[in-house]
């Protein structure tokens, strides 16, 4: 199968892990810098070239896109499946992910655990908004990563003036109720063809509140309820990603889903869990756009 990896960052571990796994099980895999691509659109032909070439031939392509160029990125992606070429993750979902209110918005309704949050842009109300969540409280950048648009604000007075910060730079922010007994964890459940395949509890490593592994977060192989385990794959399903990873907090109310990624980064657990979560996306993107094929010649 012609594997095309979309990738701005050739030496990063999940990429080279993905390339690997794919030359290894006989496949011609390639690595695409999406921001180098281009697409061509006229009637009834569709085509995506890399550096010149056309690229329109691949059976399957895996997403991993910065949270960067979110949008260009998807648009490549998009194109893709306009011309049927099978994507691990949809636009749409990659997109919808990349907004922390509107990720939260589809799981709220989905029914799947969130701590609770508020949006608002109204900023004659920040008492009553501080007065509503309480503090200690999460403010958050609604497009942020790797942790660095999360603030713990332990008091009013501290909540007050970093949302007001936030507002006049325009910034959307989401103020959510601090889950106080996950202590600085959280718990990564990675999916793929909605199934969990491995799961692990990150630990900041001083006493920082954020557990990401980018800000000296180490995770550990754990085992889930059958309650997180549920959870997980709904907040998937209902985000429209087969595969992903959910992040959650372990609350005295049960699971609650903070975020979902669209291209969860393999190194952190690979190496927790001892698990082969590559060749595990190989042999779905294998067995899916083998199917996605044969639904192609039927249709045609
Ligand atoms: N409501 C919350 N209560 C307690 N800790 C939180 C909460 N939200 C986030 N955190 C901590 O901060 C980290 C980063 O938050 P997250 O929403 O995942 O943002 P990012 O996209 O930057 O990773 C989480 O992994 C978790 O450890
Ligand atoms: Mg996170």
């Amino acid at each position: 199968m012609k594997i095309a990896i979309l990738s701005r960052e050739p030496s990063n571990y999940s990429t080279k892990r993905l390339m690997e796994v794919a030359h290894n099980r006989g496949h011609n895999a390639i690595l695409v810098n999406h921001a180098r691509c281009y697409v061509e659109i006229e009637q009834d032909n569709p085509t995506v070239r890399y550096e010149g070439e056309d690229i329109s031939n691949l059976d399957a392509v895996i997403p991993r896109i910065g949270s960067n160029i979110t949008k260009y990125g998807s648009a490549i992606v998009r194109q893709f499946e306009m011309m049927d070429v099978f994507t691990t993750a949809k636009s749409i979902a990659i997109v919808r992910t990349r907004d922390k209110l509107r990720s939260l918005q589809v799981l709220s309704k989905a029914g799947v655990g969130i701590p609770r949050t508020i949006f608002s842009r109204e900023t004659r109300s920040v008492n009553d908004l501080v007065g509503q969540i309480g503090v200690p409280m999460i403010i958050k950048v609604a497009r942020g990563t790797h942790g660095n648009g999360v603030v713990l604000a332990e008091t009013q007075k501290a909540a007050k003036s970093v949302i007001q910060a936030f507002y006049v730079e325009g910034v959307n922010i989401l103020l959510q109720e601090y889950i106080a007994e996950s202590e600085g964890k959280d718990v990564r459940v990675f999916i793929i063809g909605g199934r969990v395949v491995a799961s692990m509890e990150r630990q900041s490593l001083d006493d920082d509140f954020r557990s990401n592994i980018h800000q000296g977060g180490v995770g550990a192989a754990i085992k889930l309820t059958q309650e997180e385990r549920r959870t997980a794959i709904k907040a998937a399903k209902a985000l429209g990603l087969s595969m992903c990873g959910v992040d959650m907090l372990r609350s005295k109310r049960g699971p609650l889903v903070i975020e979902v990624n669209s291209s969860p980064g393999l190194e952190g657990i690979e190496k927790a869990t001892g698990k082969d979560i590559a060749s595990k996306i190989i042999e779905y993107v294998e067995l899916h756009a083998k199917r996605q094929k044969k639904k192609d010649r039927i249709g045609a």
